[in-house]
């Protein structure tokens, strides 16, 4: 269920703003019935008619894209800057899931069913996000400690799920690190705040998936079992 006015947005037949006028001004039909309150909930099984207009329900789209560097998770860039969205050809309004920082490449799912995008985000399912950081200077247990004690970022302990050293050489570290949150430039915080700089950033895991077989630049659509795992997964764990 959700909200009357992001339903009509999210069908794509105008803004969440337009749609509050328009419902407010009692042009809006949900099952024959005029509805002018703002927080009436329906959901695809509601039929919802705006001046006459049938809105179609919205068939659901989920894939997994492997973002490169230099891109912006965001549906428009007020720079100009090439977004996640220019990679997709689509008629039905979508959205990328939680985000990726411009440097950073790897999993990002982009979808328009905003009860799965909800669902992979909130902290409470645990949902796994598997990043690679290229670390500088080397990295030792200590500092692994120190991360495991939890790093307060905007008020916030962050506590990583787990942390590897896989490799360091004469500069550098590579540092496999899990988290099930999703702040602003978690992981950056996170070392930075012990002193590290991170040099390099992929999502490598989204729950299940992996960036197996999907070269930078590609998507792919994810398949129904793979989104039932998913949820499979939020429910194990609340
Ligand atoms: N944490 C970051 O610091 N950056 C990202 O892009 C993702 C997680």
């Amino acid at each position: 269920m959700e909200r009357l006015q992001k339903y009509i947005s999210e069908s794509g037949y105008c803004s969440r703003r337009k749609a509050e006028e328009l419902i407010k001004k009692g042009k809006v039909l949900v099952n024959n019935k005029i509805i002018t309150e703002l927080g009436t909930k329906v959901d695809g099984n509601d039929v919802v008619i705006i001046d006459g207009y049938k809105l179609e329900k919205q068939d659901k789209e989920y894939y997994l894209f492997n973002k490169p560097r230099g891109v912006v998770t965001t549906t428009s860039d007020d720079k100009k800057r090439k977004t996640v969205m220019d990679y997709f050809e689509t008629e039905t309004r979508l959205y990328p899931v939680g985000r990726l920082d411009y440097d950073t490449t790897g999993l990002l799912i982009i979808t328009n069913d905003g009860e799965f995008a909800n669902m992979m985000t909130h902290p409470k399912n645990n949902i796994e996000k598997v990043y690679i950081a290229k670390v500088k200077p080397i990295m030792k247990g200590e500092h692994v400690r120190l991360l495991k004690q939890g790093i307060n970022i905007d008020g916030d302990l962050c506590i990583p799920d787990r942390v590897k050293i896989k490799s360091s050489d004469d500069k550098n570290s590579i540092v496999e690190i899990t988290i099930h949150e999703g702040k602003n430039h978690e992981i950056k915080k996170m070392f930075e705040s012990i002193g590290f700089d991170v040099v390099k950033l992929t999502r490598v895991r989204i729950g299940l998936l992996t960036l197996e077989g999907l070269i930078s630049g590609k998507k792919r659509k994810l398949k129904p079992k793979e989104i039932k795992q998913l949820y499979a997964l939020a429910n194990k764990k609340e």
